[in-house]
């Protein structure tokens, strides 16, 4: 069984495409994927979409994709994959990148290719373009666990288009809530909207990405050093700029405010935005704020980064 992991976002969206620094953790969950060696066409199974697709319908993205994934892998042969998802697509955290990343590293197993890290997320890269269009490779680096030596469990990392990945060490367990407005939203469309903006205005809007670049700058030092409630203060001031950018919505604004509400010391939203998932620092409260955004609707969870594995839960 090959795995990959779903990512949160705790800085840097939107900014990181256009070149700034971002900072993102993986999840306990993402996908899993085995393959095995056929004769005939390749075909490729995505249970949790109930898809199944060859490797030949040029009019088919996933399609396409998996053709893309199945040329940066190489090697030879036809095989069988099927991948299983444990996360929301369309839900910002990062779904699509670890399909990718899952499916490349079972593709490579059946076909006794080696592929490190770096190669699965470039692989994975393969298949995030055709969907995605301009993808920094935030989501398949996370979903590789490229600085994490492929443990990407609670693994945090700041990232930078064209640098290497370099791993940050949390200064004790960072408690994080998760939450799915259960508005499905596209990367892409995010995105190309962003894009929009920076051509129309793009002084306003390269200084916006800059003033996240600081904002996410700081708060690498802020969290090796365990200061939440610096973390939290920059993680309201991302999502004031993102929302600047026109990126959030009137759910993920509400998901925000309950959480703070509800303890938080900070709450933004994560990934595309345009719906998809807000992400909430909350040392101690975690259950103050999915106890909020159940009342409200909105599904949860807890994250907890820099605890090892099996400890803190
Ligand atoms: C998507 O998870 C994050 C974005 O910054 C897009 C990307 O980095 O490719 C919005």
């Amino acid at each position: 069984m090959a795995r990959a992991f779903a990512k949160v976002i705790l800085f840097g969206e939107h900014a990181v495409v256009h070149g700034r620094t971002a900072v993102a953790a993986a999840l306990d969950r993402g996908a899993a994927a085995e393959a095995r060696r056929t004769s005939g066409r390749s075909r490729l199974e995505l249970k949790a979409w109930g898809k199944v697709v060859q490797d030949d319908d040029r009019d088919d993205d996933v399609s396409r994709a998996f053709a893309a994934v199945l040329h940066e892998v190489g090697g030879e042969g036809a095989v069988d994959v099927s991948v299983d998802v444990q996360v929301p697509g369309g839900a910002g955290l990062g779904c699509s990148a670890a399909i990718a990343v899952s499916l490349a590293r079972a593709v490579a197993e059946a076909r006794g290719v080696d592929l490190d890290d770096e190669r699965a997320a470039a692989c994975a890269n393969a298949w995030e373009r055709v969907f995605h269009g301009n993808p920094s490779g935030i989501d398949a680096a996370v979903a590789a666990g490229c600085g994490a030596g492929g443990a990407a469990r609670g693994g945090v990392i700041a990232f930078k288009r064209g640098e290497p990945v370099r791993p940050i060490v949390p200064g004790g367990v960072m408690e994080l809530c998760v939450g799915y407005t259960g508005e499905p939203s596209s990367t892409k469309a995010m995105v190309e909207a962003v894009a929009r903006q920076l051509a129309r205005r793009p002084e306003v809007v390269e200084r916006t990405f800059d003033g996240i670049d600081a904002l996410a700058a700081k708060s690498i030092a802020a969290i090796e050093a365990g200061r939440w409630y610096e973390v939290g203060q920059l993680m309201d001031l991302n999502h004031a700029l993102l929302a600047s950018l026109m990126v959030s919505t009137e759910a993920l604004e509400r998901a925000c405010h309950l959480a703070r509400g509800a303890g938080a010391l900070g709450a933004k939203l994560t990934g595309g935005g345009g719906g998809g998932c807000a992400v909430a620092l909350a040392p101690g409260k975690v259950d103050e704020v999915l106890a909020a955004w159940k009342a409200a609707g909105i599904d949860g969870f807890v994250t907890r980064l820099g605890a090892p594995p099996g400890g803190v839960r």
